[in-house]
């Protein structure tokens, strides 16, 4: 009995051991063979939702232009609609990261969500790269080695218009967001720059996002008769605000301007109402290069329509894990040389290569453009190789 019950235990034990050993054998093994789950938490519906497709389209492009795989392992998609929406996304990054498994997470557009998933990820170190929401927090406090951001920061389009409007002379703004991170910071940016060049904000209105009720603020701002206004909106509240400034009489007696998403992925739908109009992005559809000609060509093909900011981050975002997977031969569980070879690389992106900040945050040329027909035409670059200050972040 006594010998058979430890045979039994032994058996167990053994069984135990091989349990485990083989739970973290062939988990080694196909960290850098096997396929590469990656999460896209991006808006499916809501004002948000052409700017996810935009962003999936991008990426997907870029991993079709590399056969499929990325460091020689197949890529595998598991897909969220976080439906911009704050509330349900740290469930939603959980699902991902805790039910899914992802090695990898990618999204999204809203910086309020931005910042959940930024959580969870430094929480669990799983590998975020962010393909849109400026956040500024996801590349200052918030930031983490394993922390990326192909997009922008909220800061920088909107510093940049402060610097151009500066130099145009208007004394007198008021500005008009959504209350929320990416509009408070966008605003925040500007006016740093613009009060630096010697204008003032006279007024700072805003509305819950994604309200799209503007009429009242409209009129605050016709009765205020300020030089010039500055304004962070995108998506369909984009489209609406510029079809109502125009519709209440306001482009002919007052300039309006913005950071680039005003005007970017909304042109077909915003019409005449945006012709003219001057933005800051670190995009433009004439850029007329040779990378930036390849990158339209390739996508109008896959998806018979035109790209667009949105669409060059998806695809930045997606070279972005290609570098860092080529550096480590695909086994992401490197993440310091992962991180490392991020931080030397400069990215051939269609906008103009760019290189990483200690943060993690493209430091980038910002066009300004003006919108012409259905194009956001370069007129010149409102600041180059900008980076973000990167404030509070200790790395
Ligand atoms: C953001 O929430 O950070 C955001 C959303 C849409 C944009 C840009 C920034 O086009």
């Amino acid at each position: 009995m006594k010998t058979r019950r430890t045979f039994n235990s032994f058996v167990a034990l053994g069984a135990m051991t091989a349990a485990v050993l083989s739970a973290a054998a062939p988990a080694a093994h196909a960290q850098n063979t096997g396929k590469v789950k990656v999460g896209l938490m991006l808006p499916a519906t809501g004002t948000f939702a052409a700017l996810g497709t935009a962003i999936e389209n991008g990426f997907r492009l870029h991993v079709a232009e590399r056969g499929g795989k990325l460091a020689g392992r197949e890529i595998e998609f598991v897909r969220v609609d976080d439906e911009s929406d704050p509330a349900k996304a740290t469930d939603n990054v959980n699902k991902l990261v805790k039910r899914d498994n992802v090695d990898v997470l990618i999204g999204t557009v809203h910086s309020g969500v931005a910042m959940a998933m930024a959580r969870v990820a430094k929480e669990t170190g799983t590998l975020l790269i962010v393909p849109n929401a400026g956040a500024d927090a996801v590349t200052g406090p918030m930031c983490a080695p394993n922390i990326f951001r192909s997009s922008f920061s909220n800061w920088q389009p909107g510093y940049a218009m402060g610097e151009v409007m500066a130099k145009k002379g208007y004394k007198r703004v008021v500005t008009i967001t959504w209350r929320y991170a990416a509009g408070d910071e966008s605003v925040k940016g500007f006016k740093e720059a613009f009060e630096k060049g010697g204008g003032t904000v006279v007024k700072d209105l805003g509305l819950p996002f994604p309200n799209v009720e503007f009429q009242a603020l409209l009129t605050e701002i016709a009765a205020t008769k300020p030089d010039a206004v500055y304004t962070f909106f995108a998506g369909g509240g984009a489209v609406k605000f510029v079809k109502d400034y125009a519709a209440a009489g306001l482009r002919r007696s007052i300039p309006l301007y913005g950071a680039g998403f005003l005007t970017d992925g909304t042109l077909l739908a915003q019409g005449a109402d945006a012709e003219g109009l001057f933005t800051t992005l670190h995009y433009a559809d004439s850029l007329n290069t040779p990378r930036d000609n390849a990158f339209r060509l390739a996508y109008a093909k896959a998806y018979k329509l035109q790209p667009d900011v949105y669409a060059v981050q998806g695809y930045d975002a997606a070279q972005m894990l290609a570098v860092g997977m080529e550096a480590v031969k695909g086994d992401l569980t490197k993440k310091a040389e992962f991180a490392a070879a991020l931080q030397k690389a400069r990215i051939d992106s269609p906008r103009g290569p760019f290189s990483l900040s200690k943060s993690h945050n493209p430091v980038q040329d910002i066009y300004l453009r003006q919108v012409s027909g259905k194009e956001n035409k370069v007129v010149g670059i409102a600041t180059k190789g900008l980076a973000d200050p990167g404030r509070g972040c200790r790395m």
